[in-house]
């Protein structure tokens, strides 16, 4: 099934349990999908410089996908084919990156290595097979840190024909903030002392689906699945809400080996995570969730807690839910019999003029030279940091298994394309360049770093052909 129309995938509204229109306060519009085959799903997105509210009664002028911010849900499912058409009437260049999903590499959206840079007024077609269920988002390419702090993203939802029927009703909650004066009016992204850039852009303004702290009604003991996305340009976030715990099931890649329940969910920039959560309140109570500060380094801790939004309980009594599915999945460890290790530093150096550089292995993108892989190998990349920041890093192309973070092996297997690299720690992944080569990036989430150089490329080459993954734009021609 291509995808329905807008409306009757989302929300759970089918039959739903919850008050009616439970999520009305924070639910996305949907891509719409104008093509009539059913494992097709085409789409145009704008993307345009226009006027929504984000402050209440101020119409603030952002970047925009299809007019809302965040853009719209595309919603497809496992195996489909997509097309985007992206029209470009911001007044700068632009790309789509569609982040995690594993595109052949010239559908990848990194400018002036995939793709042209789509000029103002241009319009550029992606066309891709989704091969992977799973949570993931798009954004640009193109002076990421500004482009995304301006409200340039969406939700990617590849939904599995296998999944089991209820885990609940679900709800992308889209997780970002924005800087806007009292007026409404966006903020200078590089607005601040350097230092500001070091520690990375958060706006001031924390929104979920574009809004300000909004209101769900649910009905107590009735489980919720949250497709949980962070598309801010470099805020973490830690999720809590007292007396409850989330179930975290699956990840960037899909569902992982098995659930993990805590009582705090983190998700670091560019991550998502999949979660069963079931409010447990007395009738016509408010159950918050809370952002509280999570240690990402230096002056992260001294932070109030953020509102991100209120569950209102209906007054319904409490439902009692049906047993959740099992949630297990099996992943195999990957073969590290003959895979090379590859140390990777994330780098801040201080330059004469006493400006900040950042790169990898101390070199920044523009001076750098490509990692090389052979298709078919596997390499284990050891991650670590000279800053006193964390940084979310984030591979193009590929998902990749976390080996062991600070010397821990993860709580359970899981596909994954973002993961955190500590303050004086390392971070181990393995990755298996299986297919598809190309030259694909990998950078530091926090778009501040991966602009100010943290970002390089690893060139995937096909023995057997000799021209494959030259990477450059020349080589689609
Ligand atoms: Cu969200 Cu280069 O990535
Ligand atoms: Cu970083």
């Amino acid at each position: 099934m291509g995808c329905g129309s807008p409306g009757d995938e989302t929300g759970g509204t089918r039959g739903s349990i919850q008050p009616p229109h439970w999520d009305a306060g924070l639910r996305l519009a949907l891509a719409q999908d104008d093509s009539p085959d059913p494992h097709i799903f085409e789409t145009t997105i704008v993307a345009a410089a226009s006027q929504v509210e984000i402050l209440p009664g101020l119409l603030s002028e952002v970047y925009t996908y299809g007019g809302t911010l965040p853009g719209p849900e595309i919603r497809v499912t496992r195996g489909d084919r997509v097309i985007i058409h992206l029209v470009n009437q911001l007044p700068e260049a632009t790309t789509i990156h569609f982040h995690g999903v594993r595109v052949p590499n010239a559908v990848d959206g990194v400018p002036g290595l995939t793709q042209p840079e789509v000029l103002p007024g241009e319009t550029y077609t992606y066309d891709f097979v989704v091969p992977d269920a799973g949570t993931f988002w798009y954004h640009p390419h193109v002076r990421s840190a500004a482009q995304v702090g301006f409200g340039l993203y969406g939700a990617f939802v590849v939904t599995d024909p296998d999944e089991p029927a209820d885990l609940g009703d679900e709800l992308t909650l889209l997780l970002s903030d924005i800087s806007l004066d009292d007026q409404g009016v966006l903020l200078d992204p590089d607005m601040g002392p350097q230092l500001t850039a070091a520690f990375g852009h958060e706006g001031n303004i924390v929104l979920v689906n574009g809004k300000i702290n909004p209101t769900l009604d649910v009905r107590s003991g009735r489980r919720q699945h949250w497709r949980v996305i962070n598309a801010a340009r470099s805020r973490y976030f830690q999720l809590t809400a007292q007396g409850h715990q989330f179930m975290r099931f699956a990840g960037d890649g899909g569902r992982t080996e098995r659930p993990i329940v805590s009582p705090s969910l983190v998700i670091i920039p560019a991550e998502r995570a999949e979660v069963v959560f079931t409010p447990h309140a007395d009738p016509s109570s408010h159950l918050p969730v809370i952002g509280i500060p999570y240690d990402r380094g230096f002056g992260s801790l001294v932070r109030d807690d953020v509102p991100i939004m209120d569950m209102v309980m209906s007054d319904q009594s409490p439902y009692l839910d049906a047993a959740l599915p099992a949630l297990d999945r099996n992943i195999e460890p990957p073969d590290l019999s003959s895979a090379v290790e590859v140390p990777l530093e994330l780098t801040q150096t201080i330059l004469e003029d006493g400006t900040i550089e950042m790169g990898v292995n101390g070199v920044p993108h523009t001076a750098a030279t490509p990692l090389t892989a052979t298709l078919g190998e596997t390499q284990i990349w050891a991650i670590s940091t000279n800053m006193d920041f964390a940084h979310p890093f984030h591979l193009h192309g590929y998902f990749f298994q976390v080996l062991s973070v600070d010397g821990v092996a993860p709580p359970t297997r899981e596909w994954k394309d973002t993961v955190d690299v500590h303050v004086g720690g390392e971070t181990k992944i393995a990755v298996h360049f299986d297919e598809r080569p190309g030259m694909w990036m990998f950078h530091c989430h926090i778009l501040d770093h991966a602009d100010l150089g943290m970002m390089n490329m690893v060139h995937v080459s096909d023995p057997n052909d000799p021209l494959s993954g030259s990477g450059g734009a020349e080589h689609q021609h």
